[in-house]
């Protein structure tokens, strides 16, 4: 069988299961198992596949149907400027989370040297990609999943800075190293009730550890501001990954532990997604 056919065969495999983007997945999972891009697919549609990369191509589009996420199948998901290595010990890298780091380069610029923790650091794409932006800052990662910090870590190495960050496995209530400039963080904030609503490719696969906010949502914030009032240097910056609806509360916790509030940042849906605080 050749590229054409193969790729032909597997988007109707992937339609008849109400794949939204059947050819793109196809392309991209092709390319993982023959180790080409997808411009080298689209230029070798007569090329002959062996016996083994397709039954692998076989079984990964199988994956798919049941709506395991692409960047599962790939083990890799872009995000800012870097690719990123990931699995299913890691919540997937979303675009809304790049406004994080969008905003904290307009903060600092590239002379400015601070050290920065990272709390619920999964894959590590947020904090490897500012240190990526800022060769003189230094960065912390902490997680309470072990998992997630084997990721991270790999990450680093991919990224060529371990000599540049730490990472510590930890529940952020037990974390007590350090004292930082910036903090910033994207916890867990779904309602746990809500978990069950989400989209079956999230509500199935990704790590409820990296969703689940507890009965209101809020309990993983919370226990990020109480613990980054503590961490943070004197008008060190706080910024927060927030869920559309949480913006008032956020704000009231934020307030009740001396940080005053720059700036609310929408995501591209127009939603309110990012709280920018600096502590008094
Ligand atoms: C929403 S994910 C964010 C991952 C990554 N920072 C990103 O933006 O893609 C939240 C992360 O927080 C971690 N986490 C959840 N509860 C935690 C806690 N109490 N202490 C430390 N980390 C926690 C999870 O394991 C998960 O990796």
């Amino acid at each position: 069988m050749n590229i054409q056919e193969a790729i032909n065969g597997a988007v109707n495999i992937l339609k008849e299961s109400n794949i939204k983007t059947p050819h793109l997945d196809s392309e991209l999972i092709l390319s993982k198992v023959i180790k080409q891009d997808r411009k080298y697919i689209l230029l070798n549609l007569r090329e002959h596949l062996n016996k083994k990369n397709l039954k692998d191509f076989k079984k990964l589009i199988f994956r798919r149907t049941k709506g395991e996420p692409i960047a599962y199948l790939t083990n890799y998901k872009e995000f800012w400027k870097n690719r990123f290595y990931v699995n299913k010990d890691v919540l997937i890298p979303r675009p809304d989370t790049e406004i994080l780091v969008e905003q904290i380069l307009k903060i600092y610029d590239k002379t400015r040297k601070i050290k920065f923790l990272d709390i619920g650091t999964g894959s590590g794409c947020l904090l490897l990609s500012i240190l990526k932006e800022r060769v003189n800052f230094s960065g912390t990662g902490v997680d309470i999943s072990k998992k997630a910090l084997k990721v991270a870590s790999f990450n680093a190495k991919l990224q060529h800075l371990v000599n540049r960050v730490k990472f510590y496995n930890s529940d952020i209530d037990k974390f007590f190293l350090g004292k930082y400039d910036l903090i910033l963080s994207n916890p867990p904030y779904i309602k746990k009730l809500d978990l069950k609503y989400l989209v079956r490719d999230v509500a199935l696969y990704e790590p409820s550890l990296s969703l689940n906010g507890g009965k209101d949502g809020l309990s993983e914030i919370t226990k990020v501001i109480n613990k980054a009032s503590n961490l943070i240097k004197k008008n060190g910056k706080l910024i927060l990954e927030i869920g559309c609806f949480q913006r008032n509360e956020v704000v009231k916790k934020l307030k009740n532990k001396s940080f005053y509030i720059n700036k609310i940042v929408k995501d591209y849906g127009k939603n309110d997604r990012c709280i920018i605080s600096t502590k008094i």
